[in-house]
Parts: structure tokens; C-alpha cells; sequence
């Protein structure tokens, strides 16, 4: 029987080379921005320390990159990353400025967008209003390739309306028994047709323990939901994710060979892979247009 150890080395070999693909990986065009809509069945699993350095290796990669910070509760990107954002959605919204100045840089470049509390009137828009906020949001498309939306746990409407107008969902979940049961709950109570969700097992102990959860809620999704969620990646129990968090500087910047930077690595390697399988899937215009069908 192989060792455990003998498992760490394998993954830390292929973490290794995922990283090498993934910052060799050309410049490829794309029409539009790639939505993705991250989130979790409860709050505290990782999302949005997943989501900064999730964007700082596909910036390392050469995409462009946006942050949409949509979560309300405490621990906000800007937060995380030791900023300070002057202005949020809500004075886009407000017509008061363009989303091109709400926007703060990041690490790497990275444009990030305080929603603050524009995410909770997103639900109560005026026609005008949503009109405003589309014009505003093509910019959006325009300077970026990806567009990640740290979108809080599932629990208000604002929250949900983000998941169902985004074609992918990256779903965190971690090994405790309450984040899987509040995963596939998520799962359950969203609008699932033509979606892709992707899951991301954070906070594992072992490969062997992310596999076990993963088939857990796929096998229950197939069973009783009849869909098949995706495995998009593992992120190991790490030490260095708290260090980054106090020093708020990014994981993978001040770790980049932790273990919990690679599994992030080995996610954006995984997404910029099967891009190009996505075609029309994902786009941008979708997703705004389906929105504000909904709000
Ligand atoms: N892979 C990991 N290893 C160790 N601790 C982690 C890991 N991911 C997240 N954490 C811990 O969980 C805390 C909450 O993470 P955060 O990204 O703010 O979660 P969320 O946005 O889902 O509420 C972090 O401050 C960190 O201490
Ligand atoms: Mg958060």
C-alpha cells in the first residue's frame, strides 16, 4: 500500500507542473468575459480568500481580471487585501459615477468592485435604473476576460439571483458535515438547467477525504436531483491561508509553494483548460440578461 506521503509527493508533482501550464499558458482572446459566480452552502469555507487568489493566478496567466465583491457579511475583499474602496455599485446605481470608477486595483492588476450596499437594491431596481446599471456593466466586459463574483453563502435573494444568472457556479465546500448538507441544499434550491456547477473541496485533509465529499454530494445530486455536479479542484488544510489573512497580504503572492497555493493554482488550470469547451456558455450578455430578468 502506497504512503501518504507517497500521495503528497504526487500531488505536489502535479500542483508543480498545473502551476508551470498555467503561467505558460498563452494569451487566448475572448469575446466575452467569463462569469463566474462563487459561493457556498454557509459562510466562513474560504470564498473569499479563495476568490483574490483565484484571480491572481489567472492574472498570472495574462487574463484579465474582475473582482465583483458581492458579499455583505464581514471579511470583504477589500478587507482581505488591506484596501479601501471609496465608492460601491450602490453609487453606480445611484447614477452617481461608472463602474469604471468604483473600481480599485488589486495585486496583479486586478480590477475589484466593492458592491456594498448596491447588492441588496439590486432586488428592488427601477427600469431606469437597470438600464443604467447594464450600460455600466458592458464596460465591464470590455476590460475584462474574467469576472469573479465572491457572492457571500446562499442566503438572501440578491445572492441567489447572482447564482442563477451565472452559467458557472464554483461551489466551496469543506469536509464538515454542515457545509456539505448546506452545499447540496444550495444546489437544490437553485435553477440548475444548462448551469455548471463546479465544486472545490477547501480545507482537506487528504486528496482521499476530497474525493470521499465530492462523491458524496454528486452521488446524492445524481440520485435525488438527477445532476451531475463537476470536481474543479482540491485546497488543502493550510496554516499559511490564516498568516495571509493577518499580514493581509494575498496567499499566493506571499506563499506561492504552500500547499493551499497550489491546489488554487491546479483550479485555474482547470479553468482555463476547458474554456474553450464553453462556446456560447458563460457569456457575459447572458448573464446580465438573465439579472435582471430575475431582480
Ligand atoms: N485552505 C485553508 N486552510 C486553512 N484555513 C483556511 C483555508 N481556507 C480558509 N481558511 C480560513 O477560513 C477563514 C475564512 O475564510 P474566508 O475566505 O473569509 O471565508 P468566506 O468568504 O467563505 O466567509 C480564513 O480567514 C482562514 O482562516
Ligand atoms: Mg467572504
Amino acid at each position: 500500500m502506497k504512503d501518504q506521503a507517497y500521495h503528497l509527493r504526487e500531488l505536489i508533482g502535479s500542483f508543480k507542473e498545473n502551476k508551470n501550464k498555467v503561467m505558460n499558458m498563452n494569451r487566448v482572446p475572448e469575446i466575452s468575459a467569463r462569469v463566474l459566480a462563487i459561493t457556498s452552502g454557509k459562510g466562513g469555507v474560504g470564498k473569499t480568500n479563495f476568490t483574490i487568489n483565484l484571480g491572481i493566478a489567472l492574472s498570472n496567466a495574462n487574463k484579465r481580471v474582475t473582482i465583483i465583491d458581492a458579499d455583505l457579511g464581514l471579511g470583504n475583499v477589500d478587507v482581505i487585501l488591506g484596501l479601501i474602496p471609496r465608492f460601491t455599485l450602490a453609487n453606480v446605481i445611484r447614477n452617481e459615477l461608472s463602474i469604471l470608477d468604483v473600481m480599485i486595483k488589486g495585486p496583479k492588476g486586478m480590477n475589484i468592485i466593492s458592491g456594498g450596499s448596491g447588492i441588496m437594491d439590486l432586488v428592488n431596481l427601477s427600469k431606469k435604473e437597470i438600464d443604467n446599471l447594464i450600460s455600466n456593466f458592458y464596460l465591464l466586459n470590455q476590460c475584462s476576460d474574467y469576472i469573479l463574483i465572491d457572492t457571500g453563502a446562499g442566503i438572501n435573494n440578491s445572492v441567489v439571483s447572482f447564482i442563477e444568472a451565472a452559467d458557472e457556479v464554483v461551489l466551496l465546500v469543506t469536509p464538515e458535515p454542515t457545509s456539505i448538507t448546506d452545499a447540496y441544499a444550495l444546489i437544490k434550491n437553485i435553477k440548475r438547467d444548462k448551469k455548471s456547477v463546479k465544486i472545490v473541496l477547501n480545507r482537506i485533509e487528504s486528496t482521499k477525504e476530497g474525493h470521499e465529499v465530492f462523491d458524496k454530494i454528486n452521488f446524492a445530486t445524481k440520485k435525488f436531483l438527477k445532476f451531475e455536479v463537476e470536481k474543479l479542484g482540491f485546497i488543502y488544510e493550510d496554516p499559511s491561508v490564516k498568516k495571509s489573512v493577518k499580514e493581509q497580504e494575498p496567499l499566493i503572492l506571499k506563499f506561492p509553494n504552500s500547499l493551499a497555493s497550489k491546489g488554487i493554482d491546479t483550479v485555474a488550470y482547470n479553468l482555463l483548460n476547458n474554456q474553450n469547451e464553453l462556446k456560447d456558455f458563460s457569456s457575459f450578455k447572458r448573464f446580465v440578461n438573465n439579472l435582471f430578468n430575475k431582480v
